[in-house]
């Protein structure tokens, strides 16, 4: 048993849409918490006013009844409000009338940093927007809303998610790119709490843990970095300094510190999964970098276009979401069920099997 999720939609297209599958029947899902999550991810210092503009809201459209799943594929939708203003830019079909509203025109400026350039070589095209509007962050929002329920299925089992942002005085600089009509990145941080031991293995890289939560962070828009547990800085230290010694006292094997993050040859250790990712600088820039016409090669200015100065905080939010998802993904692997109460079972009766001293 696993589960998937397969997305689709771009920024200012009609909607975006995820479906999952694999998740056991009779999870009860709530509204509210996940339009909690969309919000959290519209929110933050430095977001563009398309926030204020989008105020997304997750609809459902096959796999639930009455807020309970039926085992079957979930599809979740999130509408673009902004969609109104680019329906003949953005028309699915070919648009009928005049042009108008944003988008009428093709972009032929690419951003450095964006897919813009890369994207028109690989796929042959004319407009830099057929690969921008698909490789824009946009489609977060409905990945946060799988990971939305992602979360329920882990709560299911007492695993909880959270995340944070590593700020250093991280107002400041977005005030100060601001003024300098430039960007900046940053640091977040999640953590997963009661992570039993022995989610993912060590056999194969698809399997390990520590892999696949770095490829879900790493595929995330602007993350260019990932530490598992303390990461780079494991590498300046002793052996005898690193590894988190093992004991055994009431409830079974516990550590007092938690350098490897919760992991240990691809597999969960039973202590708190910690992770980072390092997010660039977004390459919108209100003061574009230099860039070339991809029709005539002319230099020209980079494409300007309504654009976060930092998405530091959405990105933290995302993060979680990634993290839930792989996480409940690793456990549908490990305790399988077609109903909820299958699944919750397995997790007991594993629990019962396993001397495991479990910390917050
Ligand atoms: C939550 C979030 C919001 C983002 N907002 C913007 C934005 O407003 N402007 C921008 O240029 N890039 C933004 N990005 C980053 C771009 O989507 C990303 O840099 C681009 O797709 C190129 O991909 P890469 O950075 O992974 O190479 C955002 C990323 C995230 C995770």
């Amino acid at each position: 048993m696993t589960l998937t999720l397969t997305t689709a939609g771009e920024s200012h297209g009609p909607a975006l849409v995820a479906i999952l599958v694999g998740l056991p029947a009779g999870l009860v899902l709530d509204r509210d918490a996940i339009d909690t999550d969309l919000k959290r991810r519209q929110q933050g210092y430095g977001r563009s006013p398309r926030q204020r503009l989008e105020q997304d809201r997750v609809e459902v459209l096959a796999g639930l009844r009455h807020g309970r799943t039926l085992g079957t594929p979930l599809t979740l939708v999130v509408r673009n409000r902004d969609h109104e203003n680019w329906a003949w830019g953005m028309s699915p079909w070919p648009p009928e009338g005049e042009p108008v509203g944003k988008g009428t025109k093709p972009a032929t400026l690419p951003r450095p940093g964006h897919a813009d350039l890369a994207g028109t070589l690989k796929f042959g095209l004319a407009d830099t927007r057929d690969a921008l509007e698909r490789a824009s962050a946009r489609q977060t929002a409905v990945a946060v809303a799988a990971g939305a329920v992602a979360k329920a299925l882990l709560a299911a089992i007492d695993v909880q998610v959270e995340s944070s942002v590593v700020t250093e005085e991280l107002e400041r600089k977005i005030d100060q790119a601001r003024g300098e009509r430039d960007t900046v990145g940053g640091v977040v941080e999640v953590r997963a709490h009661a992570v039993p031991p022995g989610l993912g293995s060590y056999a194969t890289k698809e399997e390990r843990l520590d892999a696949r939560l770095a490829a879900a962070l790493l595929g995330i828009q602007a993350v260019k970095g990932v530490e598992i547990g303390e990461g780079f800085a494991l590498a300046e230290l002793r052996g005898s300094q690193a590894h988190d010694e093992i004991f055994r006292g009431e409830g079974g094997f516990y550590r007092e510190t938690n350098r490897a993050g919760g992991i240990e040859a691809g597999v969960s250790n039973g202590e708190a999964i910690v992770v980072r990712a390092a997010m660039k600088p977004l390459p919108t820039l209100m003061r574009p970098l230099q860039s070339a016409n991809i029709d005539t090669g002319e230099p020209g200015e980079a494409l300007v276009e309504r654009s976060d100065v930092a998405a530091v905080e959405a990105l933290a939010v995302v993060a979680e979401a990634a993290v839930a998802f792989e996480l409940a993904r690793a456990a549908r692997e490990k305790f399988g069920g077609d109903a909820l109460a299958d699944f919750v079972g397995a997790w007991r009766a594993y629990l019962e099997r396993i001397p495991w001293r479990r910390t917050r």
